[in-house]
C-alpha cells in the first residue's frame, strides 16, 4: 500500500502538518510542558497518560503503549487504511496525492459501497411496503425484536423473485456490473439472478459504518438458513464482526466485547442494553478478528454453547488468542447452558442474569489449564509429564512478558517442578521456563545494544546523521541485527536532510521495521539533548570496536596462526593495537 504514494510526498505533507492540530481537532490535549497529554483515546483511564510530542510529531500513551505519528493515529482513531490516512492528512493542508504515472490506482471502490447503501435503502423499503412484507415483520415480532432495534440495525426485506435489484437499481450496463461485483447478483451461465430472495436481510458494515456485504436469513424454515454475501472487493468473511460498528456507535470506549455466533445474538443482546456483542460471521475467530479487536477493547470474551462442539470451538479460540495475549489484556470464555444461545438466553433470563454469567466467564489462564489437565492425569508422575510436554509448544504461542510468565509460573506449580527442572524435562530446548522478561529485561538505555542506541537516537534526532561521517565506518562490516537499518537510515537522512522523525518513520509503512522503529522511539529519554551526539558517537565507538573484536576473533580464531596469511596478520595485528585489545584468551599470535 505504502508504496502507491511516493515517500516524498508523504515526507512533504507530515512536514506540513502538526500532530497537535491532527490530534486536537479529535481528542481535547492540554500543555503539559514541553509536551501536550490527555486521556488516551485507545483505552480508559482517569489520569492523562497520552502524551503528544510536538517535536517529535509523536504520540505515545505510558498506559496502553499505543504509539505511532499522525498517520498512524488517523488510521486508528479514525479507523482509516493507510492510504486514507495520508490523503485526509493531505487534504488538510492543502495537498493533492499524485498517483506514481502508470501505476495501478487500484479500483474504485466508491460505487460500490454506493450500490450496497442503495440496496440496503431497497430492502428496508421493502420491509415496510412489500405486499409479502408481512410475513418477514411477523417473523421478527415472534423472535421478540423491537422496531428500534430493527431499525438500528438496519433491517430490510429482500421480496420474492429473481429480477428484483436490477429492475429498480435502474438496469444499465454499470449497475449491473456493480451489483454482480457486490454479490448482490449472480451469474449462471446466459442468466443474471438476484442473489437474495425471500430473506430478511442484515446489513454488514465495516468499522467505520460502511455497508460492505449482507446476511440474509430464510423467514422461517429454509435451506440455508442464512446466505451470506459472497468474498468480495469489499467484504473479507474472515475478517468483519458483524455489529463492530453498531457497537462501537453505542458505547464511545468499549471496555469489553462479546464475540458470538449470531446475527440474531448480536441483536437480541443489544436490544436487552448489551451493546458491546458483536459475531464472526459463520467462520471460527481468525487472527485477524483479534488484531483489529485488540485494538478496540482490552477485554475480549468468547461466548459458546456448552456442548461438545461449543468446547471444540472454544478450543480452537484459545489458539487463536495465545498470540494475542498479554497482561492487561483479557480472553475470557463463555459457556452458555445446552441448547441456548445469547439470543434465547437473554430474553430467558434478561440482562442482569447475563451480565452475571459475563462477569463469571472463565479466564485464558484458567481455560488453558483446564483443558490440558482435561485429558491427562496429573495425579500421576507420567501425567504431570504429559503435561509439561503438552503447554510448552503452546506457551511459546504468548508473547515474552509477564502474562507469559504468570503461565509459564503456573505450569510449575501444576506440575510439581521448578523451571529449571522443567527445562530439563523431556522436550527440553523448546523451554518455556526460562523467564523471557527477565532475558529481555526493560528497555532501558544502559542494556539495549549499541546498534540499536545508534538507531533510536538518529530517529529521535535525525540532525544526527552528519556526525557519523565522523567516525570511521567499520562498523558497516558488523553481521547483527540492526547494522543494515542504520546504514539506511543514514543514507535516507543524507539524501533527505531535513526529514522528520514522522516522515522517516512512515517510510517503512506498516511493516516489521516500522514496528521496530516506533518502539524505539518510545525508548525514553534515551538522554537530555544536549547528550545525544556524544550518546551517538559513543554507540558508533561501541560498534566499531565489536567490529574490530568480531574480526579479531574471526582471525585470531583459525586453529593454528600459520594458517593466516600474512595479510591476515598483519590486519589482526593492526585490528588488536587500535582495539588496545589483548588476544583472546589462550591464542597466541607470532
Ligand atoms: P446458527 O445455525 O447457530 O443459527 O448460525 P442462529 O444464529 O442461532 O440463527 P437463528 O437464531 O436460528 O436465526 C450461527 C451463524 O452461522 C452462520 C450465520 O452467520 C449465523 O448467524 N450461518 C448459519 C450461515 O452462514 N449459514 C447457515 O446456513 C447457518
Ligand atoms: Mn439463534
Amino acid at each position: 500500500m505504502a508504496g502507491r504514494i511516493p515517500p516524498e510526498f508523504i515526507d512533504q505533507v507530515l512536514s506540513r502538518v502538526d500532530i497537535i492540530d491532527v490530534i486536537n481537532g479529535r481528542v481535547s490535549l492540554r500543555r503539559a510542558g514541553k509536551e501536550f497529554q490527555a486521556c488516551c483515546p485507545f483505552h480508559n483511564e482517569k489520569t492523562p497518560s497520552f502524551t503528544v510530542s510536538r517535536e517529535k510529531q509523536f504520540y505515545h500513551c505510558f498506559g496502553c503503549g499505543a504509539h505511532g505519528t499522525a498517520v498512524g493515529f488517523l488510521m486508528e482513531y479514525d479507523r482509516l487504511g493507510f492510504v486514507e490516512a495520508v490523503t485526509e492528512l493531505a487534504r488538510m493542508v492543502g495537498l493533492e496525492v499524485p498517483r506514481a504515472e502508470g501505476e495501478d490506482r487500484g479500483p474504485d471502490l466508491a460505487p460500490l459501497y454506493a450500490t450496497l447503501e442503495e440496496a440496503a435503502r431497497f430492502y428496508r423499503q421493502q420491509l415496510r411496503t412489500h405486499p409479502q412484507a408481512p410475513r418477514a415483520v411477523e417473523y421478527l415480532r415472534g423472535r421478540g425484536l423491537s422496531g428500534e432495534i430493527a431499525a438500528e440495525f438496519g433491517l430490510g426485506y429482500a421480496p420474492p423473485g429473481w429480477d428484483n435489484l436490477r429492475a429498480v437499481l435502474s438496469a444499465d450496463r454499470h449497475t449491473i456490473e456493480r451489483l454482480l461485483q457486490c454479490g448482490l447478483l449472480a451469474e449462471r451461465p446466459g442468466s443474471l439472478y438476484d442473489r437474495f430472495r425471500d430473506r430478511i436481510m442484515f446489513p454488514i458494515r465495516d468499522p467505520r459504518g460502511r455497508i460492505i456485504g449482507f446476511g440474509g436469513r430464510t423467514i422461517g424454515p429454509g435451506e440455508p438458513k442464512y446466505l451470506n454475501s459472497p468474498e468480495t472487493p469489499l467484504f473479507h468473511k474472515g475478517a468483519e464482526l458483524y455489529g463492530l460498528y453498531e457497537a462501537r456507535t453505542a458505547l464511545r470506549q468499549l471496555e469489553r466485547v462479546v464475540i458470538v455466533e449470531g446475527y440474531l445474538d448480536v441483536i437480541a443482546l443489544a436490544q436487552f442494553g448489551i451493546r458491546f456483542a458483536m459475531a464472526t460471521l459463520g467462520t471460527a475467530t481468525t487472527p485477524q478478528h483479534l488484531e483489529r479487536l485488540s485494538r478496540t477493547a482490552p477485554e475480549i470474551l468468547f461466548c459458546f454453547d456448552g456442548d461438545a462442539a461449543g468446547k471444540a470451538a472454544a478450543g480452537k479460540a484459545m489458539l487463536t488468542a495465545l498470540p494475542f495475549a498479554r497482561a492487561g489484556r483479557e480472553f475470557r470464555f463463555l459457556f452458555l447452558p445446552e441448547g441456548e444461545d445469547p439470543d434465547t438466553l437473554v430474553r430467558k433470563e434478561g440482562k442482569e442474569a447475563f451480565t452475571s454469567r459475563l462477569a463469571a466467564a472463565t479466564p485464558l489462564s484458567e481455560f488453558f489449564f483446564a483443558r490440558l489437565q482435561a485429558e491427562l492425569d496429573t495425579e500421576s508422575l507420567d501425567g504431570r509429564a504429559r503435561l509439561a510436554e503438552a503447554a510448552q509448544p503452546l506457551l511459546q504461542q504468548v508473547p515474552p512478558g509477564i502474562y507469559r510468565d504468570l503461565l509459564v509460573k503456573r505450569l510449575t506449580e501444576l506440575v510439581g517442578l521448578e523451571r529449571k527442572q522443567l527445562g530439563l524435562g523431556p522436550s527440553a530446548g523448546t523451554s518455556p521456563t526460562r523467564s523471557p522478561s527477565s532475558r529481555r529485561g526493560k528497555r532501558t538505555p544502559e542494556n539495549v545494544s549499541a546498534a540499536r542506541l545508534a538507531i533510536a537516537l538518529l530517529i529521535q534526532q535525525p540532525a544526527l546523521a552528519p556526525l557519523a561521517d565522523q567516525m570511521p565506518s567499520d562498523w558497516r562490516g558488523l553481521q547483527q541485527r540492526g547494522i543494515a537499518l542504520l546504514a539506511t537510515l543514514l543514507e535516507t537522512l543524507r539524501a533527505h536532510p531535513t526529514i522528520t522523525t514522522a516522515a522517516l518513520i512512515e517510510r517503512w509503512g506498516e511493516g516489521e521495521v516500522a514496528v521496530f522503529l516506533r518502539r524505539l522511539l518510545t525508548l525514553q529519554p534515551v538522554t537530555a539533548e544536549s547528550g545525544m551526539a556524544a550518546e551517538f558517537l559513543g554507540a558508533l565507538a561501541r560498534l566499531n570496536e565489536q567490529f574490530r573484536n568480531q574480526e579479531g576473533q574471526r582471525l585470531a580464531g583459525r586453529n593454528k596462526p600459520s594458517e593466516l596469511t600474512s595479510e591476515e596478520k598483519r590486519q589482526l595485528l593492526q585490528l588488536l593495537q587500535r582495539g588496545h585489545r589483548k588476544p583472546p584468551d589462550g591464542q597466541d599470535v607470532e
